[in-house]
């Protein structure tokens, strides 16, 4: 996984917390090279599973409310890091609408290695349905074989019940 989703998570953990604490759970996740990261290399997604992992027992923060956290600091990255790829929704709900046919398509164009999730976003009456699928085991609880929308997914977007 690309080293942005890393350094930013190492950036957002110490804004949060404190630098001191990044370092125990750099440390305490045993993640080669002291947890350096580059934006642009790729790294085994079972570190960031790993720091999470730490970082939830170091905090006493479930896994789920620390990535939450971590994707309202990186949501607002993103918009400083692409500007041209979400200055050209006007809302959340278009910007969600986007996110499987254009802005990781051009993660992909931009980093050919990547291979970002599958989301797709559906206008519902009370809200917005998104389905995510992904070969890496990132659901809220960990991937589960009765979680169908966990499944690896090869080429195609799917559609879940
Ligand atoms: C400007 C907006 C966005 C950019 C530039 C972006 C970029 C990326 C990149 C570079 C990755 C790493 C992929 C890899 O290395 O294989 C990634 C992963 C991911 N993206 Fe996005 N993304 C954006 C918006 C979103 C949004 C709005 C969502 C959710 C609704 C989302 C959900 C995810 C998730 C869950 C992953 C983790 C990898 C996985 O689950 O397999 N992204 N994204």
């Amino acid at each position: 996984m690309k080293g942005l989703v890393f350094s930013e998570m190492i950036a957002w953990a110490e804004s949060a917390y404190s630098p001191a604490l990044v370092d125990r759970m750099i440390v305490q996740s045993k993640v080669p090279n002291d947890g350096a990261y580059t934006s642009v290399g790729n790294y085994p997604h079972g570190e960031a599973l790993a720091m999470f992992g730490t970082l939830s027992e170091l905090t006493g923060t479930p896994v789920g409310d620390l990535a939450r956290a971590y994707g309202f600091w990186l949501a607002g990255r993103f918009t400083q890091l692409y500007p041209e790829m979400v200055n050209v929704y006007s809302d959340a709900e278009s910007l969600l609408g986007g996110v499987g046919s254009h802005i990781h398509e051009e993660v992909t164009k931009l980093y050919p290695e990547a291979r970002p999730p599958q989301v797709q976003a559906t206008k519902i009456p009370d809200g917005m349905q998104l389905e995510y699928a992904s070969h890496r085991p990132f659901c809220a609880g960990g991937a589960r074989p009765d979680r169908r929308f966990c499944r690896p997914v090869r080429r195609k977007p799917q559609c879940y019940p």
